[in-house]
């Protein structure tokens, strides 16, 4: 990566990658046959794609165009996998469908990547096996080994905020029997429960408070998958960086449960415009635009945390580049992500000069710093690979990011594109 004067452009990002999954496991349990548009180009979403076909289902590519899904569901039960469920690096994947798996009258075994087979899995065996699953699993971590069963609901009180936890839940819960309850700590994204009510089914909320009653079924949609907000962090971050940059992103994901990275910047001092706000099958989705200012610093800390836990990374990286600088606490759920990413992110800003406080639970990473360009890691994570071609842009000369290709579990377009948008 060569250091960059500006960003200037328009771009349309490829479907987000939590909403993508969730369609495409629900459209596999729903009567008839639904249409996904811009489904998530990334190699995730397409190890979910690849799980549902082993269970039986139609899950193919379809108008000649890589994000367009056609999957004709099997409803509630699906087949008999006959080899291992392949989840590759996709934690999503392995957390979310073992609920469905888990509701299985078969035996299944999920396996993952050596980054995922190191993440801990007990947030979901615990309750599956409360509802009446059997699970073996190595030390609470993959392979995962699920003897499925009819299952029963529960009343849950979820330890950790995670909403793949809670999604596996509620996916759990429409196949079991009786009304299931879980209650979370801090609200976390809420792709699942719109995701349900798109498909027909109902889900009640108070509070911190979901249900779901069991045996409802769901019927196939029609659908356009917003732009990954996600994704979009990197190229918003990417204009922060530079006093005259212009960036237009349309089709993008806005929901409320996501959207708290558009807050933090604009209270850092980046001007961000939204127009176009639309809803579909419950999501918003709208159109941004940013211009790049001073940035001032941040602090990250409890709900915060959870609110923008993927999109720390790119957050830290920019951080020496800001005036007051950025702290980050209560996130020791980022040291079990694709990689441990507060030592990953440490390390890297290390490696370009900065001066950087590592704690157990996060950073502080002081502003005004002058970074330079240096040889980085990926630690195979994606988005530190992204978050680190971001930081290069504003450092003094040239940096190499080694296993950049990482980008491609969620956006394989990502480096071309952020060429496209730059200017030297
Ligand atoms: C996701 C939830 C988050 C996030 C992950 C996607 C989801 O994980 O980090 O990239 O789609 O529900 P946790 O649920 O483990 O916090």
């Amino acid at each position: 990566m060569c250091p960059a004067r500006t960003v200037r452009g328009s771009v349309r990002l490829p479907g987000d990658k939590s909403i993508s999954h969730r369609y495409a496991m629900l459209a596999a349990i729903a009567d008839g046959s639904s249409r996904l548009e811009n489904y998530s180009t990334g190699a995730d979403c397409a190890s979910t794609l690849r799980c549902l076909k082993s269970l039986g289902v139609f899950a193919e590519r379809t108008d000649g165009a890589e994000s367009v899904i056609a999957i004709r569901g099997l409803g509630p039960s699906l087949a008999a996998p006959s080899e291992p469920l392949d989840c590759g690096n996709s934690g999503s994947t392995m957390r979310m469908l073992s609920g469905i798996v888990a509701a299985q009258k078969v035996k299944s075994e999920m396996v993952g990547d050596a980054s995922l087979s190191r993440r801990p899995m007990e947030r979901v065996i615990k309750p599956l096996t409360g509802m009446g699953a059997k699970i073996e699993s190595h030390r609470g971590k993959p392979p995962l080994r699920i003897t499925g069963a009819g299952l029963k609901a529960i009343d849950y009180k979820m330890p950790v905020a995670s909403a793949q936890v809670k999604s596996c839940l509620l996916f759990a819960g429409l196949l079991a029997d009786g009304e299931t309850r879980i209650e979370e700590p801090v609200r976390t994204r809420d792709h699942g429960e719109l995701a349900l009510r798109a498909f027909g089914a109902e889900v009640a909320r108070s509070g911190n408070e979901v249900r779901i009653r069991g045996g409802q079924a769901l019927r196939g949609i029609e659908a356009r998958v917003p732009g990954d907000l996600s994704s979009a962090a990197f190229f918003l971050c990417a204009a922060a960086l530079f006093p005259g940059s212009h960036l237009l992103i349309d089709g993008l994901l806005m929901n409320p449960t996501r959207a708290r990275l558009l807050d933090i910047l604009m209270q850092m001092g980046l001007k961000i415009s939204m127009t176009q706000l639309d809803e579909a099958h419950g999501e918003m989705v709208g159109t941004i635009q940013v211009e790049g200012g001073r940035l001032k610093g941040a602090t990250i800390a409890g709900a915060d945390t959870a609110a923008l836990i993927d999109e720390i990374p790119v957050l830290a990286a920019i951080a020496p580049y800001t005036e007051q600088g950025i702290e980050v606490r209560d996130a020791r759920e980022l040291r079990i992500k694709e990689s441990d990413r507060i030592a990953a992110i440490a390390a890297n800003l290390r490696l370009m000069g900065a001066n950087v406080e590592e704690n157990e639970d996060g950073l502080k990473i002081p502003g005004q710093q002058n970074l330079r360009g240096a040889e980085l890691e990926s630690f195979g994570d994606h988005r530190i690979a992204m978050a680190f071609a971001v930081a290069a842009l504003r450092a003094e000369g040239e940096s190499l990011i080694r296993g950049a290709e990482a980008a491609a579990v969620s956006y394989p377009a990502f480096f071309p594109t952020l060429e496209g948008l730059v200017e030297r």
